[in-house]
């Protein structure tokens, strides 16, 4: 493992529940454009939003009107579907991430299975990487799926921190821990097959700051976590806490200079 970080942690904040509590209504507000600019102004390196099959939270309009609004990278979370590669490709949003999606699911439930789809996905990202978009998969934290997105040219991976936040909230520490050291791992196996190594998925000011000293994850991507906190604390409050423990996490790592 790396005894420094590779470069400075970003924080990509997901916008989608807010569009869920706007849509709970059919209205416009509260607007996601507003809550991704109030992101930006409180020190977000991004801002993440999943245009799902079933436009259950954001909507088509959502992303041309976020795009418009910031100056930080959009990373567009997608399926893998022809009807959303060809709105990346319209699009051309700074960052793509492939998720699995299913209708059922309440939220992305595991990673994707790149390992028994490698040539379709190999096929599907290679237009949007030829459009310049930054093309990253969100899988579990497995030395297959990992190898395979390797295979495939993906730049990089995002691995799902789920189950860790899981059994973190649900006390089960043993499993926490296991699940903690898989990722650590992981994240340094990635890196050493030259991919460039992302995070995210029920994220907390807690289990951030365990996955913020892995020196080569270099983006978190929050967003449930952060608009629930956002109704006690402001958004703009909850984000600049979270920068501060993402920060804070690596300096008690690394030392001063790590943040
Ligand atoms: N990363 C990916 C790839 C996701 O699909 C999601 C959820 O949309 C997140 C990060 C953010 O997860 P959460 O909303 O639980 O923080």
């Amino acid at each position: 493992m790396l005894t420094k970080p590779l470069g400075r942690l970003r924080l990509g904040v997901n916008i989608d529940h807010v569009a869920t509590i706007r849509n709970a209504r059919g209205g416009a507000a509260p607007d996601p454009v507003r809550a991704a600019k109030v992101a930006e102004a409180a020190g977000a390196d991004g801002i993440t939003a999943h245009l799902r099959e079933d436009r259950r939270h954001i909507v088509d309009a959502d992303i041309e009107a976020i795009i418009e609004a910031i100056s930080i990278p959009l990373n567009f979370e997608m399926a893998a579907t022809e009807e959303m590669q060809k709105i990346a490709l319209r699009h051309r949003p700074h960052a793509v991430c492939i998720v699995p999606e299913r209708r059922e699911e309440r939220t992305t439930e595991g990673g994707l299975e790149v390992a028994r789809e490698e040539n379709r996905l190999a096929h599907f990202i290679a237009p949007l990487r030829e459009a310049g978009c930054r093309v990253s998969i969100f899988i579990a934290a497995d030395r297959r799926q990992i190898e395979a997105a390797a295979r495939i040219g993906a730049p990089v991976i995002e691995l799902h921190t789920g189950a860790y936040c899981d059994y973190h909230a649900e006390g089960r520490f043993e499993e926490r821990d296991a699940e903690l050291a898989r990722l650590r791992d992981m994240a340094a196996f990635g890196h050493s097959l030259g991919l460039e190594v992302h995070a995210g998925h029920g994220l907390t000011y807690e289990t951030a700051a365990e996955v913020s000293v892995f020196p080569e994850v270099m983006e978190l991507n929050i967003g449930h976590f952060l608009i629930g906190e956002a109704i006690f604390s402001g958004l703009d409050s909850a984000i600049r806490r979270m920068r501060d423990v993402m920060d804070r996490a690596r300096r008690e790592a690394f030392g001063a200079g790590a943040a």
